[in-house]
């Protein structure tokens, strides 16, 4: 697309929330007016573009969001968009809405309906928004840094009485198929262990890893279990069998996808947004923005399928050298 076609554009947010998106949503709503672009939002994600539920966006609409969790403009889930039909539905929306260009702001499932968009022709710009920090192309994404610091907080919290009562608890965290969530949760919350989809773990090493910690002394045990290793329960059953700790289990859930953004959040959401319009403005299409050593940058939506965000070698092998 042109330069100067590129007049009217929307914004949606799609598949699991995360904090920041409104900061993300301000951002695009008011870079894009800034430019002189109307810009109006999608509610729903792409149920909402199929069913036309959009709504005109001014500087004042995103006021007073910033430092709300959740998506303002709520998001769904939509099968009905995995099928041809519904990109084909969607298209055709994005024409009678008049709109140029469109700002997706999702996880990976989202970039794919984003990419069909893309490659048919209309010019969509994705932001990484989920708590996982499954997506390569970018640093961070989203989210995470917000639902990383609530699952601290919790597990600082079970610290407290893990050690009154000399208990073993193991804290199941999100993360879909991904362990970022939960060795960041394990490395700064001093856990004996993470147990990861990345790094399969050997049970009789972590029972001994578990006895030696309590004969030196310490009171509690702690092990943070990413939902996409391995459930808790069937953790908690064979560590107990092994260690004969008393032991408690923890799901923190969806806890981990509310609340205000970090600063972090809100300072990433905030650049993305303004960087993604600005990607719509020059032309861009089929990318998604990222940030790589600190520098925002674009890649092609695919890398969020096609590629995967491995975790450091170094913070896997962490958890065990500040644990002895
Ligand atoms: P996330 O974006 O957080 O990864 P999902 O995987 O649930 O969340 O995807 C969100 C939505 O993106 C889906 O409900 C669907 O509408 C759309 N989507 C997912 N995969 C595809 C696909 N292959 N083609 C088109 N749209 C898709
Ligand atoms: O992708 C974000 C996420 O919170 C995952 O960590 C989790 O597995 C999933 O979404 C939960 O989805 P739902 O909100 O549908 O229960």
């Amino acid at each position: 697309m042109e330069k100067n076609k590129m007049q009217r554009i929307g914004v949606l947010t799609s598949g699991g929330d995360a904090p920041g998106m409104n900061a993300a949503i301000r951002s695009v709503v008011r870079a894009a007016i800034f430019n002189d672009l109307e810009v109006v939002g999608i509610r729903r994600g792409y149920e909402g573009l199929l069913e036309g539920d959009i709504i005109p966006l001014s500087v004042s609409s995103v006021g007073g969001i910033i430092h709300r969790g959740g998506t303002f403009l709520r998001t769904a889930r939509c099968e009905e968009f995995k099928r041809p039909e519904g990109i084909n539905e969607g298209l055709t929306r994005l024409q009678e809405y008049d709109l140029h260009g469109l700002v997706v702001i999702g996880g990976d499932g989202s970039f794919r309906g984003a990419w069909e968009l893309a490659k048919k022709g209309f010019p969509v710009v994705g932001i990484p928004g989920t708590i996982d920090n499954d997506i390569a192309g970018t640093d961070t994404t989203l989210g995470f840094d917000t639902a990383a610091n609530t699952a601290l907080d919790a597990v600082v919290k079970l610290r407290d009485t893990a050690s009154s009562h000399e208990r073993l608890f193991i804290v199941e965290v999100m993360g879909r198929h991904s362990g970022y969530l939960a060795l960041h949760v394990a490395v700064a919350g001093g856990a004996e262990c993470a147990v990861i989809p990345e790094r399969p773990v050997n049970i009789e090493e972590l029972c001994q890893k578990l006895h030696s910690t309590r004969h030196r002394g310490k009171t509690h045990s702690l092990v943070v279990v990413a939902e996409g290793a391995m459930g808790a329960q069937e953790l908690a059953a064979q560590l107990q069998d092994k260690t004969g700790f008393e032991f408690r289990i923890t799901v923190l859930g969806h806890i981990q996808r509310g609340g205000a953004p970090s600063v972090a959040d809100a300072v990433l959401g905030s650049r993305m947004g303004s960087f993604a319009v600005q990607a719509l403005l020059d032309g861009e299409t089929g990318v998604m923005v990222g940030i790589l050593k600190g520098e925002l940058a674009l890649s092609p939506l695919s890398v969020a399928w096609e590629q995967k965000n491995e975790l450091p070698k170094e913070l896997m092998d962490l958890v065990d050298v500040l644990s002895i």
